[in-house]
């Protein structure tokens, strides 16, 4: 997979990209990610990357000459351009592993007050927020996004049935408490479930542990259900 992600900011993205199983899926050959700097693409003494919105209004929108450029020069047959902003469809796992199928994905990143909606109408596939928030730009987001997708590449878990056991593979569950060494802590004892070796019996209170998890932190997720 391949993914390149177009930002005025590629720091903001490279850093935690950069870093842990992000780092080990690239070194594997599983992905290769390259954040550009929109301004490479943008003409003039400035390489201006914004300017005012039409028919008045606060704030600078990103031109549609130097995206266009871009896109047109990193897209291939089987790219998927994504452009990150708070007016897009709400990422969730299901999405993640969708997105985890493609061959080619270009995250466009959003700043200002968005983009020229030309760009929108003819170069995005999907537009895509992370969250009912406003960030400063979509470089974060995209930072985001790339984290869930390619820690579902087959290959990058250490542990392949961590991918399945996890909140969300069940959209309408979160996960379980869970527990590690030492059984007693400042006189807080591991479940005595778990003590027990009854894998079963592990089971059933994972499984209740999860609902009361759910009903308490996202009542939400339960209403489909
Ligand atoms: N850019 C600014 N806010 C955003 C959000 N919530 N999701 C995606 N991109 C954004």
């Amino acid at each position: 997979m391949r993914i390149d992600i177009l930002t005025l900011f590629p720091e903001i993205v490279l850093a935690p990209l950069g870093e842990s199983m992000m780092k080990r899926a690239q070194e594997a050959g599983l992905v290769e990610i390259k954040a550009h700097n929109l301004r490479d693409w943008a003409s003039g003494k400035h390489r201006k990357t914004d300017d005012y919105l039409c028919g008045g209004g606060q704030g600078m929108l990103l031109k549609p000459e130097p995206i266009f450029a871009a896109i047109e020069e990193l897209r291939g047959a089987s790219t998927k351009v994504v452009l990150l902003t708070p007016q897009g469809r709400v990422f969730k796992q299901k999405l993640a592993c969708e997105l985890s199928q493609e061959e080619h994905l270009i995250f466009l990143c959003g700043h200002y007050e968005g983009v020229d909606q030309r760009v929108v109408d003819e170069l995005v596939d999907l537009e895509l927020s992370i969250g009912d928030y406003v960030l400063t730009n979509g470089a974060l987001a995209a930072a985001v996004v790339t984290d869930a997708i390619v820690r579902l590449l087959p290959g990058a878990l250490g542990d392949a049935r961590s991918a399945v056991d996890e909140s969300f593979s069940d959209p309408q569950r979160l996960e379980a408490p869970a527990y590690t060494k030492p059984v007693e802590f400042r006189g807080m004892r591991v479940p005595e479930v778990f003590l027990s070796g009854h894998h079963a019996k592990i089971e059933v209170w994972k499984r209740e542990q999860a609902l009361r998890r759910t009903r308490e932190n996202r009542p939400d997720l339960l209403e489909g259900s």
